[in-house]
Order: structure tokens, then C-alpha cells, then sequence
């Protein structure tokens, strides 16, 4: 990067001496701005296209315009550009190049338009690009998911309140509920998408502007589904920035859920699931270890997309109208998020479907820890006890079966009479793991055979999308 005066500045007119050097720096964006350069580049191509359409520009004239446009960038694509700190950001880099490349025709592209509109245009068919590109790999993991999940429908586990073992629940039940938030998460970016597809070129610096533009036309050009409809809050608007920030946030809170419970299954205490070695990483010290640090690393980049996300409100929440160079401020945050969430989503997307279940472990596990208790008490509750009569009972059992080192289900009908004579020998058939998970059959249970139908909901749902 290089530095000139303030001659080769598209603003330097009205100025008598050079930026100061830290100062051209300390405002400059074109260091991490220039990844906006394909939809710059688009947006400078519909508005000469519609400019020629009204007639300020000659058809030749964009033409001229187009071809240098398509010249920068394929160089820029091939790396064979030079972009400028004293040339500020990525539109006037593009700008002052295509003047060099076409001579003064160059100079008429930002006719009826300014930097304000300019780049919120392009930040807005940047993130309607990411976008896709994000629900893309999100419904690439529900999809995994959704393939363990009727996999292990019948794989029993203990399902857990305040991580204490609580019942039995299916595996796949468990899975279908990771795939309930990422499902939530996939409206609001669906929703997030439509108020980002709206299209503030025209709005010019803040007023609009004198020249007889059409801004449908640069709309449709662009595939907006309309104009923005004030030109004051088109260039100072951010709120979509900050919704697919909030967006991201709430979905890497999801997988860093997730991340948790995966760190904790891998565990040897635990040790319900395998993760294969290609998502592991080793001790440098300790031979011994395999670290699911895939899972880690997303739990803890959820802190940077977090944090982006007041970042955001915070850049926003004392500006008046209308642009305010604080707004370059909102590309950091936001490109960080962007590239965080695809990452962290690919990690998953591929991980998941590799995801191999420990299915004795699982259910060794759920045999611990009283997880049919519940089961026996609903029992007594249909021969006619009372619930809160029949909790008392159970209690009693579960604390005998702690004195005897024994599950519910491994007592005989003898021992179980001790604590209310109405038991009878058809208590063994809810006792048990299956019994217990398959009697929870109603829409949302954990039964496999629930597990399956939300499965194939599922499946219509997103072979819809
Ligand atoms: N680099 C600026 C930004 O990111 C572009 C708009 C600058 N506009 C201006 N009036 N200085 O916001």
C-alpha cells in the first residue's frame, strides 16, 4: 500500500494540504473493505445500466464503463491489484482505477450517486450472499442430524434435569431437539434475508438526488425485492447487520450447547459417544489424551460472535441521521460473524453425521439412577393411588434400592411389595427402559416411534426450503 497527496483523492478538491499520514491510515478501510469488490463492482454496473436507461449516460459511455469494470475485476480476482490506502476504501480503489483505465468516462460512474449509498448497497448484496452461503451448511447439519437421529431412535439414554439423571429419553429424541433450535434459527435468518434484500441505491449522500434515476430499476437490476423507501434512513440503516449478528448469536448459543454436551459424552465418565480422530487433536504431554477440541473451539468462538453483536448496538445506538463514518465501523464485526458462523457450521456439518453412538454405554447409564421412578409412581397412579401418595412410595423404593445397590427394575415383586401391595407383576413392563421410553407416545415424546414420524416431518420440512 502507498501513499499520495491529496491530489489523487476523489474528495481533494475543496483541500489545501495532505491528509496526515497516521490520519489517512486511522480512516481508512480498504484493508478489510475490499472483500466487498464483487458486489461494489455489481452495484456500479446497474446503476450506469440504469443511468444509460435514462438517459444521463450514453449507451457507449456505459458500456465503456462496464468493460473497465469487468477488467478490474478479473485482475483484482487474479490478485493483480493495487489497492491504495490513500485511496480510503474499496469504491474509490475501484473508482480512480477505472478512470485510469477508461479515461474521463470513468469519472461520470458516480453520477447521482454517493459513497453513502454506495456502500450500503454492496454491504447489503454481500450479506444476502453469506446468507445463502450460512443456510446452505445449516440445513447441511440438520440434515446429519436428522440421519443419526432415525438411526438411533431406539438407542436409549438417560435423559437429564440439572445434568442429575431424570428419565430415559431415545437418542435420536435428544438429537431431534438440537435440531428444533437450528430450526428456529433457520427462520430468523430466512426472515433476516428479507428486510437485507431491500435496495438503498438512489438514496444518494442523504436527500436523493437531482437526476431522473429509477431506482426500480436498479433494484430489480440487482435483485432487490424492492427500494428502500427513505433516503435518510437508507444510508444510515444497519439494523440488518445487527439482525443477522443476532441471528448468529443465538445460533452459536445452540451450538455451543451442543459443543457442551458433545465435550461431556466423549468424556470417560460419561463416554455415550465416539467422535472419530479426525475432529480430535492430542496432549503434547499426555500420550493418553484425545481432546474433542472441535466442539471446544466452538463453544468458545460463540464469545466473539456474541460480543460482535453488541458491538454492533453499540456502534448504532447514539448516531443522529444520517451516514456517519462511525458506520465503517460495522464490517468488522460483521465480516468476523460471517466467517466465524460458516466455520463453526462446517465443523458441525461435517462432524455430526460421523458421530458414532456408544449404545451399551448410553444405556448402562440410563439402568443407573432411578430413571423409571417416575414410571412406577404413574403406575400406582392408575391402580387408583393418588400421585403424591405414590411419589412417597416410590421414594421409599428408590432409597431401599440405593441401601441394596439395586435399580427398580432389578427387584423382585416381593421386595416391591414392601412399599404398597397393590404392585402386582405387571409393574416389570413399565420398569424398564423400553417400556418407559415407548409409553411416552404423543406428539413430542421421546418413543421411537415419535422419533421416526418428527424425523419424516422433518424431512418434508426441509426438502421444502
Ligand atoms: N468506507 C466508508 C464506509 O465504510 C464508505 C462510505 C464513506 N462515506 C463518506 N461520506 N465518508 O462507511
Amino acid at each position: 500500500m502507498s501513499q499520495e497527496d491529496n491530489s489523487v483523492k476523489p474528495w481533494g478538491g475543496r483541500f489545501s494540504e495532505a491528509t496526515d499520514a497516521f490520519v489517512e491510515r486511522f480512516t481508512a478501510s480498504v484493508d478489510f473493505d475490499q472483500r466487498l469488490y464483487h458486489h461494489d463492482i455489481n452495484g456500479s454496473i446497474a446503476h450506469a445500466t440504469m443511468l444509460a436507461s435514462v438517459g444521463v449516460l450514453t449507451n457507449e459511455e456505459t458500456s465503456s464503463i462496464i468493460d473497465g469494470l469487468e477488467t478490474i475485476r478479473s485482475d483484482i480476482e487474479q490478485g493483480n491489484f493495487n489497492w491504495l490506502v490513500s485511496l480510503e476504501d474499496v469504491h474509490m480503489n475501484i473508482e480512480a482505477e477505472l478512470t485510469k483505465r477508461i479515461g474521463t468516462t470513468g469519472k461520470k460512474l458516480h453520477t447521482g450517486r454517493s459513497r453513502n449509498d454506495q456502500v450500503a448497497t454492496d454491504i447489503r448484496l454481500y450479506l444476502r450472499d453469506e446468507i445463502d452461503a450460512v443456510a446452505k451448511e445449516l440445513t447441511r447439519l440438520q440434515q446429519g442430524l436428522l440421519t443419526i437421529a432415525e438411526r438411533e431412535a431406539n438407542t436409549i439414554m438417560p435423559g437429564f434435569t440439572h445434568l442429575q439423571t431424570a428419565q430415559p429419553v431415545t437418542f435420536g429424541h435428544h438429537l431431534l431437539a438440537w435440531y428444533e433450535m437450528l430450526n428456529r434459527d433457520y427462520s430468523r435468518l430466512m426472515d433476516c434475508r428479507k428486510r437485507s434484500n431491500q435496495s438503498p441505491l438512489g438514496a444518494a449522500a442523504l436527500a436523493g438526488t437531482t437526476y431522473p434515476i429509477d431506482r426500480e430499476q436498479t433494484s430489480q437490476l440487482l435483485g432487490f425485492s424492492q427500494p428502500t423507501r427513505n433516503s435518510l434512513d437508507s444510508v444510515s440503516d444497519r439494523d440488518f447487520a445487527i439482525e443477522f449478528t443476532a441471528f448468529a448469536a443465538l445460533l452459536m448459543t445452540h451450538l455451543s450447547r451442543a459443543s457442551e454436551e458433545l465435550v461431556l459424552w466423549t468424556s470417560a465418565q460419561f463416554n455415550f459417544i465416539h467422535l472419530p480422530d479426525r475432529f480430535c487433536t492430542g496432549s503434547s504431554i499426555m500420550p493418553q489424551k484425545k481432546n474433542p477440541d472441535v466442539p471446544e473451539l466452538v463453544r468458545g468462538k460463540t464469545g466473539r460472535v456474541n460480543g460482535h453483536l453488541v458491538s454492533l448496538l453499540t456502534l448504532m445506538k447514539s448516531q443522529p441521521l444520517a451516514y456517519n463514518k462511525d458506520n465503517q465501523e460495522d464490517k468488522e464485526p460483521l465480516f468476523d460473524t460471517i466467517d466465524t458462523v460458516k466455520d463453526c457450521l462446517r465443523a458441525f456439518a461435517d462432524m455430526i453425521p460421523a458421530l458414532e453412538a456408544n449404545r451399551e454405554s448410553m444405556y448402562e447409564a440410563a439402568k443407573r439412577g432411578f430413571s423409571t421412578a417416575t414410571d412406577l409412581a404413574d403406575y400406582l397412579v392408575r391402580k387408583g393411588i393418588p400421585f403424591r401418595d405414590s411419589h412417597e412410595v416410590v421414594g421409599k423404593s428408590v432409597a431401599y434400592g440405593i441401601e441394596q445397590g439395586k435399580d427398580l427394575s432389578e427387584m423382585s415383586l416381593q421386595e416391591l411389595q414392601q412399599f404398597s401391595s397393590i404392585i402386582d407383576n405387571d409393574v416389570f413392563d413399565v420398569l424398564t427402559l423400553e417400556g418407559s421410553v415407548s409409553a411416552r407416545n404423543h406428539i413430542g415424546g421421546t418413543a421411537p416411534q415419535q422419533v421416526l414420524n418428527a424425523v419424516k416431518v422433518a424431512k418434508t420440512d426441509i426438502n421444502s426450503r
